[in-house]
C-alpha cells in the first residue's frame, strides 16, 4: 500500500460535507489552521488508546458523553462546568458499581459538524440547505445563514481551545478531587436521584476518610485529586481535520490534533469513502458507529482498514441500533469480529437509534427506549460471552426538556419548556444520573456472574 498522506481523502468519494463556494477563503482558513497549535498531543491519544484497550478486555469502562452538537451561541463556562460535573457523578456511580476505572471522554471541544438525513430542509414551501453544525453554517432559516462559510472553522477552533483549557483546569485544579464528591450535585436534579447519589457519595467519602486515617491522603494521592478527561468528536469536516493533523516526532506517525478520539458516523462509514481514508492514517483511537445497515462484510473490511495491526484500543465499535433491535443486529457483527480475531472495544450508543418525532412536533427520545437499548446491549454480550466496554450518550448538565420520561417524567407537552439543543435531544442531568445507575447495576451483575463462573 502506498504511504498514507493527510490529503489522500480528497481523491475519494465524500458525503455529508459542504461544497464551499469561496475557494480562496477556504484555502486561507486551511492555511491558518495548519499553523495553529494542535489541541491535543500524541502521548495523550496513545494513553487513551491504552485505556480503551483495557475497556475491551473488561478491565476498564468507557463513559463518553456530551452535546449532540456544540453551539457557538450557547458556549459558556457554566455549561461546560455542569456537563463536566454530571460526567464526574456518572463516573463515580459507574466506578462504584463496576469496580474498574471509568474512562471519561467528552463529546466536547470539537463536536461541531453534523451529518444530516436530508441535504435540504423545506419550511412553508421554502427549500434551503440543511443546517450542518456551527462549524459549517447557521441554524437560522435564511439563505445567508445556511450558506457554508469556511471562516466558521476558525471560530470552532477557538471555542474548542477555550473549552479544552477549562476542562484541563477542572480536571487537575482541585475541582475533580474525589473528596468533593458531594459538591458535584446540581441544584435541579431530582430528589430521588440526589438521594441515591448521596448514598454512593457517602460510601466513597467513608472510604476516603478511612484511607486518610490509615495515612493515605487524598492530597498526596494524585489519583484521588485529579481526573483524566479526554475529548472526542465525529471526524466529519475533513478540511478542518486535515489542517490540524500533525506529525508526531516521537513515533513518526500522524496525529489528528483536533481531539483525542475521533469517530466515523453511521452515514460516513463507506469502506472506500473519504472519511475512512482519513481516519485510517491517524494514530488516534478511532470510533466506528455501527447501525442496522452495517453488514458483516463491510465491518470486516473496515476493521482491516482501520486497524490493520489489530492493536488493542485502536478501534471502538459504537453500536446504535434502537431499542429492541440489538438482538437482531449485534450477534452477526460480534460473529464477524470473532471470525477475524479482531480486537475491538464494544460500546453502546442508545441515543441515535431511538429518535422519534413527538406529537407536539419536537424531535425527542423516550427515556425508556434509551434504557431498553442499554439493557439489550448488555444482554447480547452476556449471551455471546463478549465484553460490553462502555456507553456513549448525548447529555448535558443543563436542566433541559429534550428527551421524554425519567423519574422527573418529562412529558411530550413539557418538551417546549426548555428545548435548547442545536441538533438531537439530550438527556438532562437527572436522566443522565438515572441512566448511570442502570448501567452500574448491569455492571455489578456482570461482575457477580463472572466471579461465580470463576469460582465454579
Ligand atoms: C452522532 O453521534 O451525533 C451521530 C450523528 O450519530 P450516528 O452517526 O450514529 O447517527
Ligand atoms: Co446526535
Amino acid at each position: 500500500m502506498t504511504e498514507w498522506q493527510k490529503t489522500n481523502w480528497r481523491s475519494k468519494p465524500r458525503v455529508q460535507m459542504p461544497d464551499y463556494t469561496d475557494k480562496a477563503a477556504l484555502a486561507k482558513v486551511e492555511a491558518k489552521l495548519s499553523q495553529y497549535p494542535p489541541l491535543v498531543f500524541a502521548g495523550e491519544a496513545r494513553r487513551l488508546k491504552q485505556h480503551l484497550g483495557a475497556a475491551g478486555r473488561g478491565e476498564a469502562f468507557l463513559l463518553q458523553g456530551g452535546d449532540c452538537a456544540e453551539s457557538f451561541d450557547q458556549f459558556s463556562a457554566d455549561a461546560i462546568r455542569d456537563t463536566f460535573k454530571v460526567m464526574l457523578q456518572m463516573a463515580m456511580v459507574l466506578t462504584y458499581g463496576a469496580k474498574v476505572p471509568v474512562i471519561k471522554v467528552g463529546r466536547m471541544a470539537g463536536q461541531f459538524a453534523k451529518p444530516r438525513s436530508a441535504p435540504t430542509e423545506v419550511i412553508d414551501g421554502v427549500e434551503l440547505p440543511s443546517y450542518r453544525g456551527d462549524i459549517i453554517n447557521e441554524l437560522a432559516f435564511t439563505p445567508e445563514a445556511r450558506e457554508p462559510r469556511p471562516e466558521k472553522m476558525l471560530q470552532a477552533y477557538t471555542q474548542a481551545a477555550a473549552t479544552l483549557n477549562l476542562l484541563r483546569a477542572f480536571s487537575t485544579g482541585g475541582f475533580a478531587d474525589m473528596s468533593r464528591v458531594h459538591s458535584w450535585t446540581l441544584g435541579f436534579t431530582d430528589e430521588q436521584d440526589v438521594q441515591k447519589y448521596s448514598e454512593v457519595a457517602d460510601r466513597i467519602q467513608d472510604t476516603i476518610d478511612f484511607m486518610k486515617a490509615a495515612g493515605i491522603t487524598a492530597d498526596t494521592t494524585h489519583e484521588f485529586s485529579t481526573v483524566e478527561f479526554y475529548t472526542s468528536h465525529e471526524g466529519l469536516l475533513l478540511e478542518y481535520e486535515e489542517a490540524l493533523t500533525r506529525l508526531d516526532s516521537t513515533s513518526g506517525k500522524w496525529l489528528a490534533g483536533s481531539g483525542h478520539m475521533i469517530w466515523i458516523g453511521d452515514r460516513t462509514r463507506q469502506p472506500d469513502g473519504a472519511h475512512v481514508e482519513f481516519c485510517r492514517g491517524v494514530l488516534n483511537p478511532i470510533g466506528l458507529k455501527c447501525g442496522p445497515t452495517t453488514t458483516a462484510e463491510d465491518l470486516k473490511v473496515l476493521m482491516s482498514k482501520l486497524n490493520p495491526d489489530n492493536e488493542e484500543g485502536r478501534l471502538t465499535l459504537i453500536a446504535r441500533f434502537g431499542a429492541g433491535k440489538a438482538g437482531e443486529h449485534l450477534p452477526r457483527l460480534i460473529k464477524a469480529v470473532k471470525e477475524e480475531g479482531a480486537k475491538v472495544t464494544w460500546v453502546c450508543d442508545p441515543m441515535h437509534g431511538n429518535t422519534i418525532k413527538s406529537a407536539t412536533g419536537y424531535k425527542t427520545r423516550p427515556f425508556d427506549s434509551v434504557l431498553r437499548e442499554v439493557r439489550d446491549f448488555f444482554g447480547v454480550h452476556q449471551a455471546e460471552g463478549t465484553i460490553p466496554g462502555g456507553v456513549h450518550f448525548e447529555m448535558t448538565g443543563l436542566d433541559v426538556t429534550e428527551c421524554t420520561g425519567g423519574v422527573r417524567a418529562v412529558s411530550e407537552e413539557d418538551l417546549s419548556d426548555r428545548y435548547h439543543t442545536a441538533c438531537d435531544p439530550r438527556l438532562n442531568a437527572s436522566q443522565s444520573l438515572e441512566l448511570a445507575f442502570l448501567v452500574a447495576e448491569e455492571l455489578t451483575n456482570l461482575r457477580r456472574d463472572r466471579k461465580k463462573r470463576e469460582a465454579s
